[in-house]
């Protein structure tokens, strides 16, 4: 879809941050972010260690910045076919979409996410990945909803806590980094969906990922070793486990149950609690990520936590470059396959944990 005639449409230029804010900082954003949209996206343009000013399409008129696409490269593990282990495949994330409200409808963000994608394929990002609620927008400009199957976890009476002896603390970045990114990094090799992010990305990360607060936890085995970590965030109202990690053994499964029935205690003052909501109503429900581990299923349903499911639709693909995808995972496109029934088996929902940690 073209853009007005007199609406240039570009990649920013390296004086142009501020003016991106600004342009952003119109974004009429919910609570906790309301009124502070420049702050929300600010942390994506000095702290994402991706950010370059040539991620970020834009669009201008009459000297005036209208609207914004950024490009989140990052590198996802995927499930390859054929053995070998997961492969690693470039992806470009879509967000900081944004069109200032007089230039609405007139087909510029749709121009903006064309110009995005061209700008994927020509550094060699291979799938597109955004999370949104406009799905028939997206859609018509070549994006395929992923839906996902997502945990509820529920205290109820019969849910009991932690074990006495468990000791829980809560991460701090001076003391606890290096033995967090090693679980980090042995948790997610295997796990199809999740990004790769090195030390240096894994620090960055704790800067962005916040709403803007989030509760990150540890817990340790009697020896003091550390056995399992979980994040969580407030979003729209509701408590949001975003990433989690554990030892591989059983005692790594009962660590992270344990402090899955921490985070369910109310408390006071609730540093998380959005005004008006009661620590005792917002940690009743914990939505938990897209993640598959029956051992950590098993351990919660031990103490008493009751579990369901339901179908998360926030996730869009596209295939950015079918040819290259199509060998990185082993699986070959046949004669009648479209984009989406080919990732439908070459990339299945239950293989994209994709941490919400991670989100853009
Ligand atoms: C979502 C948003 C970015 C769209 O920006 P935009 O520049 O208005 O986008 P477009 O003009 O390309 O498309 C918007 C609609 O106008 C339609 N449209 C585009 N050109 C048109 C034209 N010439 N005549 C009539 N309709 C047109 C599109 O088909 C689209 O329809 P849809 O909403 O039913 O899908 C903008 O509304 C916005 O900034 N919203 C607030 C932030 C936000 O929600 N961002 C997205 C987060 S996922």
């Amino acid at each position: 879809m073209a853009a007005p005639g007199d609406t240039e449409i570009r990649l920013l230029r390296a004086d142009e941050r501020e003016p991106l804010l600004a342009l952003l900082g119109e974004w009429e954003m919910p609570a906790p972010w309301e009124g502070r949209a420049t702050d929300f996206f600010r942390r994506y343009v000095e702290r994402d260690p991706s950010f370059e000013t040539r991620n970020v399409v834009v669009a201008e008129r009459e000297r005036r910045l209208i609207s914004c696409v950024q490009i989140f490269p990052r590198v996802l593990r995927a499930a390859c076919e054929g053995g070998g282990g997961l492969a690693e495949v470039p992806v470009g994330g879509i967000g900081s979409v944004f069109t200032r409200f007089e230039a609405r409808g007139q087909g510029v963000s749709s121009a903006l996410l064309e110009r995005a994608r061209a700008e994927m394929r020509a550094r060699g990002l291979e799938l597109g990945v955004l999370f949104a609620a406009r799905h028939g927008f997206y859609t018509r400009l070549g994006w395929h909803l992923w839906p996902r199957a997502r945990p509820l976890w529920r205290r109820d009476g019969a849910t009991i806590q932690p074990e006495a002896a468990r000791r829980i603390e809560r991460f701090d970045p001076a003391r606890h980094l290096g033995e967090v990114f090693a679980l980090h990094r042995a948790h997610d090799a295997d796990r199809p969906g999740t990004c790769v992010r090195d030390a240096d990305g894994f620090r960055a990360q704790l800067a962005f990922a916040g709403n803007p607060d989030e509760e990150f936890l540890l817990a340790r085995d009697a020896a003091g070793a550390l056995a399992a970590y979980v994040r969580g965030i407030v979003l729209e109202g509701l408590y949001c486990v975003t990433e989690l990690a554990r030892r591989a053994e059983r005692a790594g499964a009962d660590a992270l149950a344990d402090l899955v029935v921490t985070l369910m205690q109310p408390r006071d003052p609730d540093p998380l609690a959005p005004a008006g909501r009661a620590s005792e109503a917002l940690r009743a429900l914990l939505v938990g990520p897209c993640v598959t581990d029956p051992a950590l299923d098993a351990a919660l349903d031990a103490r008493g936590v009751v579990r369901s499911r339901f179908s998360s639709r926030d996730l869009m693909l596209s295939v950015l470059e079918p040819a290259a995808l199509a060998r990185r995972l082993g699986v070959p496109r046949r004669p009648e396959d479209d984009d989406a029934g080919w990732l439908a088996r070459a990339w299945p929902p239950e293989r994209m944990t994709f941490w919400p940690a991670d989100r853009f």
